[in-house]
């Protein structure tokens, strides 16, 4: 039951096994609730706070000392029900205990103030302990890559820059080639940016934050490497509770040795030790299990924290808001009312110096069984138990089970050849010197894809991703079924599709969420055109999108797992494409070539067409 503000509540006193007991009360008055909590027999314990119903994020409150969780104030705004979560940790595996209603917490973890800033912390532990306020020491493995110069420092920077990032931290790059601190900072320094809406100080806050940057030169697989970088986090910790957050910004092939490294050399004895991966996780079912099986040699599943950065897209996220808070949409959707849904991904420009990776992958790996995928998953789970990371993953899990095999005949695949246009000579995908001639890998797929389930039965979901095509765009397209006995259906011609709803959720660029409807044009006749309900971002909110990798990166400091990826959900993503990339691979199915700058292979129109769907992007009126 939602602990309510306005009384005072004491929780009984639980006896959870023999060797554990867990007091909890929670006292609640006026606009403060003060906490005192829990006495757990082993070393370590936890506790959150949430608004019930919390808009996503739990604050996390964790234990400064051994066995007692925490007792501090929070203001809270009044009327609000707040549910409170404590779990204590033993030898032998978790053990839970909360307030009623809430779900035993299940990733429990060692260490951690981060929920609490570090007045907060003071005011929890007595002014004489600021040794004990954690720090947090971020390590980018890989910090010469362009991932790391493109996005990762840039997204810390941000965050530093919105002061969300904890009062002590450090930043380290971990990387092969020499470099001083000085050129690390130089280097990093090329790529920050200032939000455009705040420029005030930008940069003397560049300046303090690169000074908090620092780099160690090491072997990947140096045991001894990671040990000295140890050392040097050990003295930037100086002595507090240290937290560590681990960037693999590296080619998968050398993740294992990394995480080997850093796991037996340079985690955190004191606080967490987190690793963030990113894909691709393997090329297949059996080498993502191998991958996953290996990473797990060295750390819990609650440890690895696998990226897929769409999730971090804010209209990603939004999917959910605008399904679940919004009556006028969770009714319709379903096969009652939906004809078909399309997730479509196209990017302007070729491999351009990735054919190397790319060939190994394409684009069905690259950006389908992930990008795409996700996305797919979100959008079509029944609505979770709570907005709880296991409970939304448990939801897109069963998703993902619940689809059909992909056949060969749903699928049509291509490949961007060179074209000339104003004067202009683009390559082709095979005119990349590092695409080996010949190379058969797709640079475009389109794909029908159907959930086998009570809401979704017979609807096609159809995905297409592609590169070097007319325009950059990712959106979602949720095309409504005719209206029945239309009684306008003669002003709309016999083109009846053209005249259904249709919902566009657009995730890049311009970000917006419009509809199409039908409308009378204003004057004495009766003419109906379609227009859009719109709302573009741009022109509603004022402030800057946030990059999806500062979202991800926060959530990760926070140790917040809604937005990344559980390994039960990577199986079930493999197990749905890779039957079918075997056999494109063993068929050697050579792809339909397609101009670059074009709108891609014929392929994906007869396909759309077997199920009596045209792409909506493709419309005059998109
Ligand atoms: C990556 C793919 O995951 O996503 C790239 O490997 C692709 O091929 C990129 O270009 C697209 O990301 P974004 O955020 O630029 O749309």
């Amino acid at each position: 039951m939602p602990l309510p503000l306005s009384s005072a509540v004491s929780l009984p006193r639980k006896t959870l096994d023999s060797s554990l007991s867990l007091a909890l009360s929670l006292f609640a008055g006026g606009g403060e609730m003060a906490l005192s909590v829990a006495k757990c027999p082993s070393s370590s314990a936890a506790a959150r706070l949430a608004p019930d119903h919390s808009p996503l994020r739990w604050s996390t409150l964790l234990r400064p000392f051994p066995r007692t969780v925490l007792a501090r104030s929070v203001a809270v705004p009044s009327s609000k029900n707040w549910n409170l979560g404590v779990a204590c940790k033993q030898e032998v595996g978790t053990v839970a205990a909360s307030s009623p209603k809430e779900a035993p917490s299940k990733n429990v973890e060692i260490g951690g103030l981060l929920g609490l800033s570090s007045e907060e912390y003071r005011d929890v532990i007595g002014p004489n302990s600021s040794e004990r306020e954690p720090t947090v020491s971020i390590t980018v493995v890989g910090a010469s890559g362009d991932l790391a110069k493109k996005k990762i420092f840039p997204a810390l920077f941000a965050l530093y820059y919105e002061d969300c990032l904890p009062k002590h931290f450090t930043i380290f790059g971990y990387a092969r080639s020499k470099m001083t601190d000085a050129e690390l900072r130089t280097m990093v320094s090329k790529t920050l940016t200032c939000r455009i809406d705040k420029r005030e100080n930008c940069n003397e806050k560049m300046e303090q934050f690169l000074q908090r940057c620092f780099y160690h030169s090491g072997q990947y697989e140096s045991e001894e490497n990671f040990a000295d970088l140890d050392k040097e986090l050990k003295e930037h910790e100086g002595g507090r509770l240290s937290n560590r957050l681990f960037y693999l910004s590296i080619p998968p092939n050398i993740f294992i040795d990394v995480v080997k490294s850093a796991s037996k050399s340079a985690s955190s004895k004191n606080g967490w030790t987190r690793v963030i991966v990113e894909k691709p996780f393997g090329r297949d079912s059996e080498s993502s299990a191998a991958l996953t099986r290996g990473l797990k040699q060295y750390l819990d599943e609650d440890q690895i924290f696998r990226i897929d950065h769409y999730l971090g897209k804010e209209l990603v996220e939004n999917l959910s808001i605008l399904r679940f808070s919004n009556l006028v949409f969770e009714p319709l959707w379903s096969r009652q009312y939906i004809r078909n849904v399309q997730l479509i991904f196209s990017e302007d420009f070729g491999t351009e110096g990735r054919g190397g990776y790319f060939d190994n992958y394409g684009i069905i790996r690259d950006i389908m069984q992930n990008h795409l995928l996700q996305i797919l998953a979100l959008f079509a789970m029944e609505t979770p138990v709570s907005l709880d990371a296991e409970d939304i993953r448990n939801e897109k899990v069963k998703v993902l089970r619940s689809m059909k095999p992909l056949q060969l005949e749903n699928v049509a695949i291509g490949q961007y050849r060179s074209h000339t246009k104003g004067g202009v000579a683009y390559p082709g995908y095979t005119d990349d010197k590092t695409v080996p001639k010949g190379s058969l890998t797709p640079t475009f797929a389109a794909a029908a894809l159907f959930i086998d389930n009570a809401r979704w039965d017979g609807v096609p979901f159809l995905m297409k991703a592609g590169k070097a095509l007319e325009t950059r765009r990712t959106e979602i397209r949720v095309q409504f079924r005719h209206v029945p006995g239309n009684l306008y259906k003669r002003s709309f011609g016999t083109d009846l599709d053209r005249a259904t709803n249709e919902l566009v959720i657009r995730v890049q660029p311009d970000e917006a969420i419009y509809l199409k409807i039908n409308n009378k044009i204003p004057g004495l006749g009766m003419r109906l055109d379609r227009s859009n309900l719109n709302l573009l971002y741009a022109s509603r909110y004022s402030k800057e999108i946030p990059d999806a990798y500062e979202r991800l990166l926060l959530d990760a400091i926070e140790g917040e797992r809604r937005l990344f990826i559980r390994s039960d959900e990577l199986d079930a993503a493999w197990e749905l494409f890779t039957p079918l990339l075997k056999e494109l691979e063993e068929k050697k199915i050579a792809p339909e070539l397609y101009p670059y700058g074009s709108c891609g292979p014929a392929g994906a129109h007869y396909l759309a067409a077997n199920y009596n769907v045209r792409w909506g992007d493709t419309a005059s009126d998109a």
